[in-house]
């Protein structure tokens, strides 16, 4: 079969742009396909910082893309890259006056940005002259596009072979606005396609409406595509995802093992594997040195990297850790940044528990290697979690995950079982503290039993979530769509 072109939109691809998990698998997802044989091409803003950071050569005859919106002419260029260590090309779209900055997410202004963006892009196929069987855009700053595509530029013959995806990464960034805002949007020509009971309450989601015109919905595991189609998870959104279940598909996100391995990975003290962990107890050493901890021989160290934010569940931890730390010789390091009071929270903790909490604030891609390799058990008690990266890279660094039975974290992690020796982590239901309490206990005490202990790691560090094999699963869903006329 002929290999599918595939075009890959999105906010951030990493390591250019990341803020979290989108980037990853916006890095991952084309790379993956290309190493699949298919045509995939990635395309994201050209931020300033990425222009300050990234070497890329402007693409001849798109240096001068013009595009309207709301009344306003808007000019564009586009320069070319490639993913590190990958033929994979990423297109980097710029808009004076919108990316010149070093942010990558600038609040009221995103839905202009992006919106504009989203423009650019198809300005972009149409110079080229070369539309792709799969636009695949992901979450709500790139949303807008298959509705572009079927109302506002159903004129171009260009796309009319095109078929849409909208990976949903998280429902709870919507991209809504006041509903006044839609003239500047360049919206009001296309007005009767738009949700009329949203607008009468005065707002546009830009989410809400990728969901009603992308030709297939995805999400990134199994679980996330059921619960957000419940009022507890769907975040507003739940009937309208009901109602689309047939086109709504679960895809577990995988792994980039040349990036997240702890047999390659250059940013640990040592590399290790399944069969010989020594260098894990390297990594353990390198870890509490680098945080100022003084652990015994025998102590647990609990890793967390994330964002700090009410997505995560970390409000469950102030009545669970300080007893812990009190009563148990155990020691925690947190690398995050986000919302003040768990920041606050962290520094606190870290200044009662001098020498066994280690917290450092803000973004570091090489500390979230070390910890991942040097942490024993690693704490994701998410209130949410459409799939969740970093319980991936725990159980490949042989990192004990303790989750919260939500979304991704419930497909990936298994609870476990101290008497059959099956199962790869801890995983607990209700979001109490209580519930979470029980299952640092539990973990605990496996730890203290060296035999369970080294069980628990060869069965997390055997699990496959490579890329090769979640690929798999989209290149069946592009076919389907992209050679039959529904899915
Ligand atoms: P989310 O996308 O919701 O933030 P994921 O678990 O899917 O959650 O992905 C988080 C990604 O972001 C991982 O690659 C993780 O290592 C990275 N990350 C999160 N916070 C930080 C941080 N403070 N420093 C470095 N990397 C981080
Ligand atoms: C989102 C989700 C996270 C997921 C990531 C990549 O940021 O919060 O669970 O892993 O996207 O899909």
């Amino acid at each position: 079969m002929d290999p599918l072109e595939i075009l890959s939109v999105s906010s951030v691809v990493a390591p250019f742009a990341k803020t979290g998990g989108l980037a990853d698998v916006c890095n991952a997802l084309p790379a993956g396909l290309v190493r699949h044989g298919e045509r995939a091409r990635a395309v994201m803003p050209f931020y300033g910082r990425v222009r300050k950071e990234v070497r890329a050569k402007p693409v001849p005859g798109l240096q001068s893309l013009r595009f309207e919106m709301g009344g306003k002419d808007y000019g564009a260029s586009v320069h070319r890259t490639t993913l590190p260590g990958s033929k994979t090309e990423v297109l980097l779209v710029d808009v004076p006056g919108l990316f010149d900055g070093d942010a990558i997410y600038d609040g009221d202004r995103d839905a202009l940005r992006f919106l504009a963006f989203s423009r650019a892009v198809i300005a972009l196929m149409q110079w080229e002259g070369r539309a792709p069987d799969i636009l695949h855009c992901h979450d709500w700053h790139t949303a807008l596009l298959p509705l572009f595509l079927k109302k506002a530029y159903d004129w171009d013959r260009l796309f009319a072979q095109t078929k849409t995806v909208l990976t949903i990464h998280n429902l709870g960034y919507q991209g809504v606005v006041p509903a006044s805002h839609i003239g500047a949007l360049g919206l009001e020509p296309i007005r009767s396609a738009l949700h009329q009971d949203e607008l009468a309450q005065g707002r546009f989601s830009c989410l809400l409406h990728g969901i009603l015109y992308a030709d297939v919905l995805t999400t990134v595991s199994k679980t996330y595509a059921r619960e957000i189609r419940t009022p507890e998870h769907g975040m507003g959104l739940d009937r309208v995802l009901e109602a689309r279940k047939d086109s709504l598909f679960g895809i577990v996100n995988g792994i980039d093992d040349r990036i997240w391995n702890p047999r390659t990975d250059t940013a640990i003290a040592a590399t290790y594997d399944a069969e010989d962990r020594s260098g894990k107890v390297r990594c353990k050493k390198d870890l509490a040195k680098h945080f100022g901890l003084e652990l015994g021989p025998t102590t647990p160290l609990f890793g967390i990297v994330s964002r700090l934010t009410p997505q995560k569940g970390f409000e469950l931890l102030p009545d669970v850790l300080p007893v812990f730390l009190q009563r148990e010789d155990m020691a925690l390091v947190v690398l995050g940044s986000g919302d003040e009071r768990h920041e606050r929270y962290f520094a606190w903790l870290e200044d009662a528990f001098r020498g066994r909490v280690g917290f450092h604030r803000g973004y570091d891609d090489a500390l979230a290697h070390r910890i991942e390799a040097g942490a024993d058990a690693f704490l994701m008690p998410s209130r949410y979690e459409p799939c969740g990266l970093n319980q991936l890279y725990s159980l490949a660094y042989g990192t004990i995950p303790i989750v919260r039975r939500t979304g991704g974290l419930a497909d990936t992690v298994v609870d476990w079982d101290p008497e059959t020796g099956a199962g790869n982590g801890f995983v607990f239901d209700d979001f109490t503290s209580a519930a979470l309490q029980q299952a640092i206990r539990r973990c605990l005490d496996a730890w203290k039993f060296d035999k369970g202990w080294a069980r628990l790691q060869e069965n997390a560090m055997a699990v496959d979530f490579s890329w090769d094999k979640q690929i798999l699963e989209y290149v069946t869903l592009y076919e389907r769509l992209a050679r039959r006329s529904s899915v």
